[in-house]
């Protein structure tokens, strides 16, 4: 696990998180909406299912799935304390904590248990390279059903690499009310020490390499892509 993906969300980043995510993130709602809208496709309607929810912060992938999904309960992990405490007191306001089993660990640490279906938004960029991105999904890979979809969101794309883009974000920090320094501080902490997979044909790579197939994006904001793909039926990862 790196550790530099789990100490930046320190208790001050943790207490800002679920506004700045939805600036850094214009659509933030809604691409956890459709994420639930595409496991709903895949996995039906009704019924009971179990869901893995990988670097799951302050909770909002089972403040979503969970509302729209009555009959779905959560086993939920993230190795940062003050992510999870957040994550604890939500749930517990909205009556979701008793469908979830929430757990300050990585994935690895969890029992090979088949979920149904797996989440993992917003974790891949944090990631220092590609042997620890192919490790995660590996991991999750491992605690999923043949068949099973699995929820990818994350930026792609090196910020360097769309100039005009890179500048509609700062933009949009600024238009959000963000003073222009900030909105420059704002940016460079988001983008420190973060490259993001470099293309979504790397994303599609590091999830084949996993055991996904059938890629396909379902949201797309500046930098930002949610793909669904599925556990494919090779049980040997
Ligand atoms: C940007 S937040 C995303 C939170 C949430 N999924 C959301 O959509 O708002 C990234 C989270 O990933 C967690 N994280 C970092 N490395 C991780 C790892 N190896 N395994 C699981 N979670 C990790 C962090 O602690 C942090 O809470």
């Amino acid at each position: 696990m790196s550790l530099d993906a789990v100490q930046k969300f320190d208790p001050a980043r943790a207490a800002e998180y679920d506004r700045q995510a939805r600036v850094a993130l214009a659509g933030y709602e809604a691409m956890h909406e459709l994420g639930a809208c595409c496991l709903a496709a895949a996995l039906g309607e009704g019924g009971e299912r179990s869901l893995l929810v990988v670097g799951v912060g302050t909770g909002q992938e089972i403040v979503t799935l969970g509302t729209f999904e009555p009959g779905w309960r959560f086993t939920a992990v993230d190795p940062a304390a003050p992510m999870i405490a957040l994550a604890r007191d939500r749930l517990g306001a909205v009556g979701l904590l008793e469908r979830t089993d929430l757990i300050e660990c990585g994935v690895e640490a969890l029992p090979e248990t088949p979920h149904d279906a797996a989440t993992l938004i917003g974790v891949l960029h944090h990631l220092p390279d590609a042997a620890t991105r192919a490790a995660l999904l590996g991991s999750i890979a491992r605690r999923l059903k043949p068949g099973a979809p699995l929820i990818l969101g994350g930026n792609y794309r090196s910020y360097d690499s769309e100039p005009l883009l890179r500048a509609a974000w700062r933009q949009r920090w600024r238009q959000q009310g963000a003073a222009a320094e900030t909105a420059d501080a704002q940016f460079a902490r988001i983008a420190q020490g973060v490259v993001p997979p470099a293309s979504e044909a790397e994303v599609f790579r590091l999830l084949a390499e996993a055991g996904f197939v059938e890629p396909v994006r379902f949201f797309n904001s500046l930098f930002w892509g949610g793909w669904i793909a599925f556990r494919g039926p090779d049980q040997s990862l």
